[in-house]
């Protein structure tokens, strides 16, 4: 019994020690795995997958037919960006009930140049009775991420979601099923999702704080573009017009010229460099006798950001200011 009483106390210490020796250093061993356990149940169906444009999303899809795919195919992305930039201009809707508050029906004022809302170059844009607030969506990637019927029902404001069935000049989506054409709204669809520019492909930008208080610094603007073949570019497409040192045109009389918009502003200049702009209907009216309309341009990304990089030189293309 003695001995047993001893032989338990021995061991009690030995854990003891065994134990601490496992704390200090760390060194648990594991014993051998175990046999595999049998299957478990089959879950649950999975959620209708049928998505077929871009094969992403595979919840409750909505579906594609065959006359939205023949429309999207015959739809000019160009066209859409024109409209994107200015719907009224380039539509030339002539009612003053909506042309006085145009920028609350301009696709870029709620949603920016670089389609990134709130997040992007609209950051710093304070809303004001005259200017709409900036949409919370990256629509860049939602175009991306949804096929070309839901665009086309978002952008046409067909998908139950809060819209303005009367004028209004809130920063509310517009209902535009009410001044677009179908051929127009699939135009915009092709632009959302095939012509628009991806910009950290023209410049990067940085954002400090939130919208509309926050501020936007924008840098290596242009990628490291060749600036030689951007004034080749530049003096064959853009010269004619706009002057060889971009001074010819004095953008909406605001004081502004294209060198300072290579510097200040390429987020606008990704897009109108390629795609023009309609008729400057606002700054004519306001007798600004250098307005007018900018055709589209024949050229390409890396052309675009060869024409950057040359503008940043202020020698060669002056500000306004200089
Ligand atoms: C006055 C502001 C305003 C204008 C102008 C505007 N939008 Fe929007 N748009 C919004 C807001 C806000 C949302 C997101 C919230 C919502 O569902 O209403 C939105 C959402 C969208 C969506 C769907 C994204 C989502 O999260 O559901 C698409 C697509 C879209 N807009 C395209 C356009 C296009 C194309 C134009 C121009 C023809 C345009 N928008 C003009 C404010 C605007
Ligand atoms: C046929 C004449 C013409 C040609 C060619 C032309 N532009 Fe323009 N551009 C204009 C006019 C007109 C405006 C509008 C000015 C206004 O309304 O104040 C304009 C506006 C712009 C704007 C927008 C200014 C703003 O803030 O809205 C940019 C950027 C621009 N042009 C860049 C270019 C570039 C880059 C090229 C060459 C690839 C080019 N343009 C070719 C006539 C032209």
């Amino acid at each position: 019994m003695k001995t047993t009483l001893k032989l338990t106390k021995l061991l009690l210490a030995l854990m003891l020690v065994i134990s601490a020796g496992t704390m200090y250093t760390g060194c648990t061993k594991e014993g051998p795995t175990g046999p595999q356990g049998p299957a478990g149940p089959q879950g649950p169906a999975g959620q209708d997958g049928q998505d077929g444009q871009d094969g992403k999303d595979g919840k409750d899809a909505t579906l594609v037919s065959a006359a939205d795919s023949a429309a999207f195919t015959a739809a000019d992305g160009v066209t859409g960006a024109r409209l994107y930039d200015h719907v009224l201009n380039e539509i030339e809707l002539n009612d003053t009930a909506l042309t006085n508050h145009s920028d609350f029906y301009r696709c870029k004022s709620c949603h920016g140049w670089d389609l990134l809302g709130r997040s992007g170059v609209l950051i710093d844009k304070v809303p004001t009775a005259s200017y709409p607030a900036a949409a919370d969506v990256n629509l860049y990637r939602w175009a991306q991420e949804h096929n070309i019927r839901e665009v086309f029902d978002a952008v046409k404001n067909n998908s139950g979601r809060n819209k303005s069935l009367t004028i209004s000049y809130n920063s509310t989506m517009p209902n535009f099923g009410n001044l677009l054409t179908d051929t127009q709204i699939w135009d915009l669809v092709k632009f959302l999702k095939e012509t628009a520019h991806n910009v950290n492909e023209f410049y990067d930008l940085t954002t400090i704080g939130m919208y509309p208080t926050g501020t936007k610094i924008f840098s290596d603007i242009g990628k490291g573009g060749d600036p030689v073949n951007g004034k080749t570019v530049y003096d064959a497409n853009c010269a004619s017009c706009h002057g060889s040192d971009g001074t010819n045109i004095n953008i909406y009389c605001k004081g502004e010229y294209l060198g300072d918009m290579f510097r200040d502003d390429p987020h606008e200049i990704q897009h109108k460099a390629v795609w023009g702009m309609p008729n400057d209907r606002e700054h004519i009216d306001a007798g600004c006798s250098d307005a007018g309309m900018m055709p589209a341009q024949n050229i390409t990304d890396q052309d675009i950001r060869d024409m950057m990089v040359m503008g940043q030189d202020p020698v060669a293309f002056p500000g306004f200011s200089k």
